[in-house]
């Protein structure tokens, strides 16, 4: 059986729920308090044990690979004026595996992965979308690495949401359970309206795919949206091979969405050394006002 060993961040999108702020800035690098979204996203592939990272961009997306890349002048600063704690900081995200490749127009997310087909070859390999931080003590993508290493299948991470916000989401109609967090699936629908809508469990960010899907994408048509949908060709690719759907319990931040954005903000800036008592003392006396 072969390791998984390789992770794909689609990045290319437009990010038009965060305009005007993503007319200049990739919405990948807007931050959570100090931390740009998308290196949570790496941090979450090194910590499930990934060797290799391909982050498909787009038009506007170069501080993306400025982010990782090292810089100079302003190591040579920081160490010239012995921060070296802030010198750490920077230095974390050089020297990672990161590999780059342009979605030259934004057709959609089986699109954006379909240009990862020649870094992948014939393995099976994960997708990381950078709209969702998910926290829990393993991280998600080594959970769905330990389903692989069980079953030899590709496995999607689901969350049950409202059934209000199904036409959000990909849903899975489940089938049987496997265990208490897998599930066998007869079908995947791409954003289905609440009548329609199969469940409630629906696709987060993190899928464990085999190459096979490439043969698939290559062929398929735009769906919802009139974009090329990644979730119509896991269908596809269910119905010649065992799709399975493991259920998340930790916690998601759909950072892609205003509120999830200040979400994230304001529980990791409660965390952070440098705001924790500072933000809780503002939010009791914002309490205080608002109420
Ligand atoms: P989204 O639809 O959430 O991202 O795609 P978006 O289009 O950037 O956001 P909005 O809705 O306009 O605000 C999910 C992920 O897939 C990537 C996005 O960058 C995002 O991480 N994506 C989407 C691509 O890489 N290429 C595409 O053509 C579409």
């Amino acid at each position: 059986m072969k390791k998984v060993r390789k992770a794909i961040i689609p990045a290319a999108g437009l990010g038009t729920r965060f305009l005007p702020a993503t007319k200049a800035i990739a919405k990948e690098m807007l931050p959570i308090v100090d931390k740009p979204t998308i290196q949570f996203i790496v941090e979450e592939a090194l910590a499930a044990g990934i060797e290799d990272i391909l982050i498909v961009t787009g038009k506007g997306k170069r501080p993306i690979e400025d982010h990782f890349d090292s810089n100079f002048e302003l190591e040579q600063n920081l160490s010239s004026k012995g921060k070296t704690e802030l010198l750490n900081i920077v230095e974390e995200t050089t020297g990672i595996n990161l590999h780059f490749i342009r979605q030259k127009r934004p057709l959609g997310l089986g699109h954006a992965v379909l240009q990862a087909k020649a870094f992948v070859g014939d393995e099976p390999f994960v997708v990381m979308l950078g709209d969702d931080i998910m926290v829990d003590q393993t991280p998600l993508t080594k959970q769905l690495i330990n389903c692989y290493d069980d079953t030899n299948a590709a496995t999607l991470a689901v969350m049950q949401i409202p059934e209000s916000e199904t036409s959000k989401y990909g849903i899975i109609d489940p089938e049987a359970a496997v265990n208490d967090s897998l599930y066998s699936v007869r079908r995947f629908v791409e954003k289905p309206n609440s009548e329609e809508a199969p469940s409630n469990l629906a696709i987060i960010g993190r899928y464990l795919l085999t190459p096979e899907i490439f043969t698939i994408l290559e062929g398929q048509k735009p769906g919802a949206g009139g974009e090329i949908q990644l979730t119509d060709a896991i269908d596809t690719l269910n119905q010649t091979q065992r799709v399975f759907a493991h259920t998340f319990q930790g916690t998601r931040y759909d950072v892609g969405d205003k509120l999830g954005m200040l979400e994230a903000n304001i529980e990791y800036g409660l965390k952070h050394p440098d705001t924790k008592d500072s933000l809780k003392t503002y939010l009791k006396e914002l309490l205080i006002k608002i109420n």
